[in-house]
């Protein structure tokens, strides 16, 4: 069953990803997908976040480098982004590397553009923009790769909506 969460402003997405941040397992790959603003960025910023506190300030979209990596958490976190790679003949061997690395996380932008390159175990997000500031957030993780993720997350679980 996918986790499905309900983010009412930019600042709640980027504390649902500091939550993923401080749960996720080493080696850990994330998909991510959603349309242009949807929300992907402000994710990553989060789960920066939740490795590494206050590490988190200066990250931005891998637009000029194809991977940008950090360091300074409990865990390396590489960030991808396939749209700007897009063009590419084929996906460089150091991002690959990353995919497949059971040490650090790698959470990759508009993942669903390469879905034959994803690793066997993954977590899938979905970001699905509802309304102006509100985005609904799908989390499949089909391999029970973060099995502490559902009771962390509790607060922003959607509620079904009324009859
Ligand atoms: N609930 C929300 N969660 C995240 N971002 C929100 C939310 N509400 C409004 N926003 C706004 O939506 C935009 C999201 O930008 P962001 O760069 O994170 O998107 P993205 O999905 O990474 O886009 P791109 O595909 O261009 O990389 C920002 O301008 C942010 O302020
Ligand atoms: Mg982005």
């Amino acid at each position: 069953m996918p986790l499905v969460l309900s983010s009412p402003s930019q600042q709640a997405t980027i504390q649902i990803g500091r939550i993923l941040g401080t749960c996720l397992p080493r080696g850990t790959f994330v998909a991510l997908d959603g349309i242009l603003g949807a929300g992907k960025t402000h994710l990553v910023k989060g789960i920066a976040c939740g490795l590494d506190e206050g590490g988190w300030a200066g990250l931005r979209s891998p637009t000029f480098t194809l991977m940008l990596s950090y360091h300074g958490g409990r865990c390396v976190l590489h960030h991808v982004d396939f749209y700007r790679l897009n063009e590419a003949p084929e996906l460089p061997g150091e991002i690959l590397e990353a995919m497949n690395s059971d040490r650090d996380i790698t959470v990759v932008e508009w993942a669903g553009i390469w879905r034959e390159v994803w690793p066997d175990r993954y977590i899938h997000i979905q970001i699905d923009v509802e309304d102006d500031d509100k985005r609904r957030i799908t989390i499949e993780d089909p391999q029970g790769v973060c099995p502490d993720m559902a009771k962390a997350l509790e607060e922003f679980v959607a509620q079904p909506a009324e009859a």
